[in-house]
């Protein structure tokens, strides 16, 4: 079933060029979530050639008014020693953020890490960007790591900050 929709939603997005929440069977799985965030399956926004992989990926995307304007992922490695840990990624379109979209994103992808029994939520954030570092706080992350310099961006050299929640 699941393979089946993850091709279907291939097939959708190179044929189309439109959101995989346009795709009716998406819509149809989705329509009993909250109205105004339509929190799809998987696979949504990703190129072909990614493994949409059922098992340790998750992208959730929050859409307004038929439109996508916010997503996050989250990823558990294949690698079995580090199954344990889950990275997440987030972004909200430049209109649509302050709005509390991307905390009730963050709490949709911790759901998901918690029912997969992961211990270790991860993250990483340019030491500059106060927005996301305020957010990720508010949610109980905290600092586990700087990587120096790691950045370099119009020449600036900028930190990267690594950061980590305990869900145990
Ligand atoms: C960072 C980002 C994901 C936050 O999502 P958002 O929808 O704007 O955030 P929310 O509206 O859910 O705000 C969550 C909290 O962050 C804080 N916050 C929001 N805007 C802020 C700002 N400009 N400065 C400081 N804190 C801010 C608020 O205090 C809010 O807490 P509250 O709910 O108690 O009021 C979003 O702004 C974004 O996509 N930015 C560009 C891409 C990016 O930086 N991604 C993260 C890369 S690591």
């Amino acid at each position: 079933m699941v393979v089946l929709l993850n091709a279907l939603i291939a097939f959708w997005l190179v044929w189309t060029g439109q959101p995989a929440t346009q795709l009716p069977v998406v819509k149809a799985l989705t329509r009993n979530q909250p109205p105004h965030f339509l929190f799809s399956i998987y696979g949504v926004e990703r190129p072909l050639g990614i493994a949409l992989s059922p098992d340790g990926q998750r992208i959730y995307v929050a859409e307004v008014g038929g439109r996508v304007v916010g997503q996050v992922d989250v990823r558990i490695p294949t690698f079995e020693k580090a199954r344990h840990v889950a990275n997440l990624g987030i972004a909200i379109v430049g209109a649509f953020r302050g709005l509390g979209i991307g905390r009730a994103l963050m709490e949709r992808a911790l759901a998901w890490m918690k029912l997969r029994r992961v211990e270790k939520a991860t993250l990483e954030v340019f030491a500059s960007n106060e927005r996301a570092l305020a957010l990720y706080r508010k949610m109980g992350f905290e600092v586990e790591a700087v990587r120096k310099r790691h950045y370099k961006i119009r020449g600036e050299y900028v930190d990267d900050v690594m950061m980590v929640k305990w869900l145990t």
